[in-house]
């Protein structure tokens, strides 16, 4: 069985209208990328994601992480998209491109990626979620309940290949340093971190024993990058399922819970992450809420079979009214915290400009 890489690259490289979606032009020419790479054998296979106003090239290939050639292939699709997306007039073109020129690879260059290299097994369940108006440690929470709440998992209890528990890979975004933890042992050191999403994040989940992630994240955030706000670092995330793995429900089970994430309206407002059907991934009220699409696909020597539309199921309208209820219940707190984000994290916005404004007509008191 041979190892193949999953690579899921996103950018917002214009929105229409305003934030809230992709234009279908922009759309077409993703694809024709996605196929003319297919035809010359860069990738295997190829699916075009997007939620809101974020499109994610989901692609199969034999060339590792962080490879130059797949990296150098999405840079050129977003430039490609950006110059359509500058003549049909759509929303912050070219938006996620913070360089003028590509380098390498894409850290630092704005796109986000999740990737993972493993051999394939003979069924290879994965789904890949994609989320609009927040940033890389939405993922925090739901990933700790897959892989480490028995309240959602049931499997951690009864299923002898996962009862030892899974290791998690957590960054330190201010700092640039990351530390593995063991679960469950290492349980409650592991929430004092990523308990504060907007700095840790998990960026990867194996099973012990093996360097083979399980689940992968995108973890950039553009303000770090380029020092001043330029939009948000709207997230990816892949994992896989079954056979020793959490089963598919049970890594849908955290979207159950539209829990409150940071990014929405001008990236400074925190909301509920709604979990929504590929229809419905359009953010509107207020640019949102905050969303989640989740596709689900089998993957057969490296072809994306799929993708199914997994949390666009009935089974997710209590969590889709719950969110709609707590959006209600954040918005009528205006511009007070905490569904504006606290004073810290305001710093990455158009804020401190106001401030300027005013800092001399402060006296000591
Ligand atoms: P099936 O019996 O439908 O394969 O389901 C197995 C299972 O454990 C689902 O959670
Ligand atoms: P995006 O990061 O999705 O472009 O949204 C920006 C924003 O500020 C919406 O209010
Ligand atoms: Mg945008
Ligand atoms: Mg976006």
């Amino acid at each position: 069985m041979a190892e193949i890489t999953l690579s899921i690259i996103k950018a917002d490289v214009g929105g229409y209208v305003g934030h809230s979606d992709v234009h279908p032009e922009l759309r077409k020419c993703c694809v024709v990328q996605l196929e003319k790479a297919k035809k010359e054998g860069l990738i295997i296979d190829y699916c075009q994601g997007e939620v809101g106003d974020d499109i994610a090239l989901i692609i199969t290939h034999n060339r590792g992480v962080e490879n130059e050639e797949i990296h150098r292939f999405a840079w050129d699709t977003f430039t490609a998209m950006t110059q359509v997306a500058k003549e049909y007039g759509q929303y912050g073109a070219g938006q996620d491109l913070l360089v003028d020129a590509f380098s390498g690879n894409l850290k630092g260059m704005g796109p986000g990626f999740a990737e993972m290299t493993f051999e394939e097994r003979p069924s290879e369940p994965v789904i890949v979620f994609l989320a609009d108006k927040t940033e890389p440690g939405a993922w925090n929470m739901p990933l700790f309940r897959m892989f480490a709440d028995p309240f959602n998992t049931i499997g951690l209890v009864i299923d002898p290949s996962m009862h030892e528990g899974f290791r998690f890979e957590v960054l330190d975004l201010i700092e640039e340093r990351k530390i593995i933890f063991s679960l469950p042992e290492e349980m409650y050191d592991m929430l004092v971190f990523i308990g504060s999403p907007s700095r840790y994040v998990i960026k990867h989940v194996f099973r012990k024993g093996s360097d083979e992630p399980v689940a992968v994240t995108s973890t950039q955030r553009l303000f770090l990058m380029a020092g001043k706000y330029v939009g948000k670092d709207d997230p990816v995330m892949a994992v896989r399922c079954q056979s020793g793995l959490p089963a598919v429900g049970e890594v849908l089970e955290p979207f159950s819970f539209p829990h409150a994430v940071a990014g929405w309206m001008r990236g400074s407002h925190h909301g509920p992450l709604m979990p929504v059907g590929i229809e419905d991934d359009t953010p509107t009220r207020f640019d949102g809420p905050p969303r989640v699409v989740g596709l689900g696909f089998q993957l057969k020597n490296g072809k994306l079979i799929g993708p199914r539309d997994m949390l666009g199921d009935k089974s997710f309208d209590n969590a889709r009214k719950l969110a709609l209820d707590a959006a209600d219940y954040f918005r009528r707190h205006g511009p007070f915290e905490p569904h504006r984000l606290p004073l810290e994290e305001m710093e990455y916005t158009t804020m401190p400009n106001v401030l300027k404004k005013l800092k001399d007509r402060f006296k000591p008191a």
